[in-house]
């Protein structure tokens, strides 16, 4: 266990999968928690979840394309708990798998809207906040096994994620002076709703890639993010945050 006891987090896409396990493991460790996502009743049952923990959890719904309602959520949080330690940008869109060929132009908009411009307008209004502490803070964002090992049919996925990569890369350069950790969480194949929701022949699709040849379940990842939260971390930044049952080694 980690302990987050006093810290304050918002963590979007808080309503399911691997940011409910975020939100969950972190409240679990003692951090007051916002869930930021588009499903309100989703949102709820993370914080009624919570209810049980060391920590608090708020939830506020928040679509991560709109700035004014990312600001909105960034400023409901230190209002209510008083301050910020960070940021877990998880909030994804995923899109239906195509040839490069025949994508849509919409689907493109939309999936970097989401997974690209949505994880920049978390992660800024989160840093405006961190460096007015001047206590330094940890951003993370969700990236994606994807990103590194790409599978076809999935470029606009691939190539949003890839730019998370990178951001957080020259991220954690940028805010290493002011004590501010930038890393990125990099699930395999990953036992969610999005994943399930193609049925089982999509998730072995998907375990093809896998050499473990077992999905990975989102508390694994919000174990390790939850120690990448906390302060026995201190100097871990620029980092890829894998549990991928192997999928991006070799
Ligand atoms: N499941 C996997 O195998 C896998 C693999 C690699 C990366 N990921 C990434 O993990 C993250 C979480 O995905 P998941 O697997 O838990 O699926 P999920 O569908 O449970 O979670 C995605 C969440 O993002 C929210 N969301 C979507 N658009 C939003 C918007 N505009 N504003 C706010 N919230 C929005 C959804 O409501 C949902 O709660 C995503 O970034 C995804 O790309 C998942």
């Amino acid at each position: 266990m980690s302990d987050l006891t006093g810290k304050v987090f918002v963590v979007t896409g808080g309503e399911s999968g691997i940011g409910q396990a975020i939100a969950l493991r972190a409240a679990r460790d003692g951090a007051n928690v916002t869930v930021g996502g588009l499903n309100a009743e989703g949102l709820d049952e993370t914080v009624a979840a919570m209810s049980n923990y060391a920590g608090d959890g708020m939830a506020l719904p928040t679509d991560v394309t709109d700035p004014d309602q990312v600001n909105a959520m960034i400023a409901g949080t230190v209002e209510k708990f008083g301050r910020l330690d960070g940021v877990v940008a998880n909030a994804g869109a995923f899109v239906k798998q195509t040839s490069f060929a025949e994508m849509d132009l919409d689907d493109w908009n939309r999936v970097v809207a989401v997974n690209l411009t949505g994880v920049f307008l978390c992660l800024q209004a989160t840093l405006k906040v961190l460096l007015k502490q001047g206590e330094g803070g940890s951003l993370l964002a969700t990236g994606s096994s994807t990103a590194i090992r790409p599978i076809p049919g999935m470029i606009p996925y691939t190539a949003s994620k890839g730019g998370v990569h990178q951001l957080m890369r020259a991220l954690a350069i940028e805010l290493a002076e002011d004590k501010i950790r930038c890393n990125t969480i990099v699930p395999g194949v990953t036992r969610t709703q999005a994943l399930m929701v193609g049925g089982p022949e999509y998730a072995s699709r998907g375990l093809k890639y896998v050499p473990m040849d077992e999905l990975v379940e989102p508390e694994e990842l919000a174990a390790l993010v939850s120690f990448a939260l906390s302060d026995e971390a201190p100097h871990m930044t620029g980092t890829l945050l894998k549990v991928d049952a192997g999928r991006t080694s070799g």
